[in-house]
């Protein structure tokens, strides 16, 4: 099973200038087929609380901070704090997230598939009891 990890990205620039960083299917852990992002979200909302089937993906801050709570089916708990904007957090199939944005955040999410509400599991008790083998 792939593990939860952050990968720094290089960043091109100068501090007079400013950076960019890159991401190109070539250098990330899967190819990449659905970009979204959020923003806007008060400061006490908790987003997530949902696992993936299939789904992997790599997110970004790109701009304030963002925790990342991810559990597995094991009950193995991971905190995950994207405070830069060359900071991605990759996150594998079957970790239960929640995720706590600071109000000016901005979460980019780099995604293995397109939308599909079946590879959601938004149950708890139900991700819980799934037996990997
Ligand atoms: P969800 O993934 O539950 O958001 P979060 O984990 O950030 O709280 O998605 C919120 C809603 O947006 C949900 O109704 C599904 C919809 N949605 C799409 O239609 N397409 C997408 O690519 C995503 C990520 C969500």
């Amino acid at each position: 099973m792939e593990r939860p990890h952050l990968i720094e990205f290089s960043k091109v620039g100068t501090s007079s200038l400013g950076y960019l960083s890159i991401a190109q299917n070539s250098t990330l852990p899967f190819r990449v087929e659905r970009v979204y992002w959020t923003y806007f979200t008060p400061d006490s909302v908790i987003r997530g609380h949902h696992a993936h089937y299939e789904l992997e993906q790599l997110i970004f801050a790109v701009s304030g901070n963002i925790e990342f709570v991810l559990e597995n089916v094991n009950g193995e708990k991971l905190t995950f704090l994207l405070d830069r904007p060359n900071l991605g957090l990759y996150v594998p199939k079957m970790y239960w997230r929640t995720i706590k944005l600071s109000h000016s955040a901005v979460l980019l999410c780099l995604a293995s598939q397109e939308y599909e509400e079946s590879d959601y599991i938004r149950d708890y008790n139900t991700f819980k009891k799934i037996v990997l083998n």
